[in-house]
């Protein structure tokens, strides 16, 4: 399949841990891009440590790749604490958030990746420990009933989603913090590649860098990940030093685009046209059409789309628009030899 081990999947794999690691930034003042992000959290990170407090509890949200557990990272870091990873879907029971509250330092961080995926009952669990720093429980049934009050030491918890609006409302009430990030810029994202070049030994111009960059769907995953295997095609192909030519003729043969575009995105965008009209197509339709997920059309494939303007959605579904036509070699439909608009159709 072509969704399947996707290089431009700015989903996590296992494969990046090893690259990604030495990767991450440790410090604010490393984290490139995310400004606004970047000046809020260092004023509350600030404040909190002034007063010797614990941080409240902050929301990351945004597309996957955007380094929001990285940003974990940091504040744990920031404030010298330690740091707990965690994901919803690893908290399977209530007892296992217990295990890991209990098991914390005061001003701990706990980073809950895909916090929108707890299941009811610990979510039930959760909301008196952010709240009050208190384990609620109760054991046993009818006249066997016992409720204990266990207190915790304060800690923060850093969630993250790819969107708020998947978390229940009393969970998202309870973070005070809540910080959106955004797609880098090619700019922004070239300087991340130089970055994790230099740290990885990596010979790289700075056309090269900025090639990469611009193929890497504004996400510093993807960009990290293109820079390995464009390290091994200029080692192979050429002089080991990575160019615009060199960069670009890895990439190339990688199918990936000038856009960043590989062929599960333009598989979709065909199906759209061939099949659909180029839409409108609800998500449903789309999804069995192509045999992927909703959900991963939704987070992953959609949201650079939309953000290169090749996809637009309207109330009765997905649309392809006038300039994806164009970058995949085809006339939209209404437009006339000359590129004009036809007066007789809608564009
Ligand atoms: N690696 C991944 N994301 C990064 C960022 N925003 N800044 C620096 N290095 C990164």
């Amino acid at each position: 399949m072509d969704f399947e081990n996707r290089m431009v999947d700015p989903a996590y794999n296992p494969e990046d841990a090893a690259v990604e690691n030495p990767l991450r930034p440790r410090h604010l003042s490393d984290y490139i891009g995310q400004e606004k992000v970047k000046e809020n959290l260092a004023v509350f990170i600030e404040a909190a440590r002034q007063r010797k407090e614990s941080l409240d509890h902050v929301l990351l949200y945004g597309p996957p790749g955007l380094g929001k557990t990285t940003l974990a990272g940091i504040i744990a870091n920031e404030l010298g604490v330690s740091l707990r990873v965690t994901s919803g879907p690893a908290i399977e029971k209530p007892g296992d958030l217990a295990a890991l509250l209990t098991n914390l330092n005061p001003g701990d961080v706990l980073f809950i990746d895909e916090v929108h995926r707890l299941s009811r009952s610990v979510e039930e669990i959760l909301y008196p420990a952010m709240e009050d720093f208190a384990l609620d429980i109760i054991t046993g049934k009818g006249q066997m009933a016992a409720s204990y009050h266990l207190p915790l030491p304060k800690f923060t918890l850093v969630g993250a989603t790819t969107r708020a609006g998947q978390l229940t409302a009393p969970l998202r009430d309870r973070f005070g913090v809540v910080l959106r990030l955004e797609m880098y810029s090619p700019e922004e994202l070239s300087q991340i590649v130089t970055r994790s070049a230099k740290i990885l030994g990596i010979d790289i111009a700075a056309d090269g860098a900025l090639e990469i960059a611009r193929r890497s769907r504004g996400t510093p995953r993807i960009a990290n990940r293109l820079l390995k295997r464009v390290r091994d095609f200029a080692q192979v192909i050429s002089n080991g030093i990575i160019d615009q030519n060199s960069a670009g003729i890895a990439l190339d043969r990688l199918e990936i685009d000038e856009l960043g575009l590989d062929s599960g995105d333009r598989r979709m965008m065909r199906a759209m046209i061939d099949y659909y009209n180029g839409g409108p197509v609800g998500l449903d339709t789309l999804a069995a059409a192509i045999g992927e997920e909703a959900v991963t059309i939704e987070d992953v494939i959609e949201p650079y789309l939309m953000q290169i303007g090749f996809l637009s959605r309207t109330p009765r579904g997905r649309c392809v628009t006038p300039a994806a036509y164009h970058h995949l070699g085809l006339k939209p439909p209404g437009e006339v030899s000359n590129g004009q608009q036809s007066l007789f159709h809608e564009g």
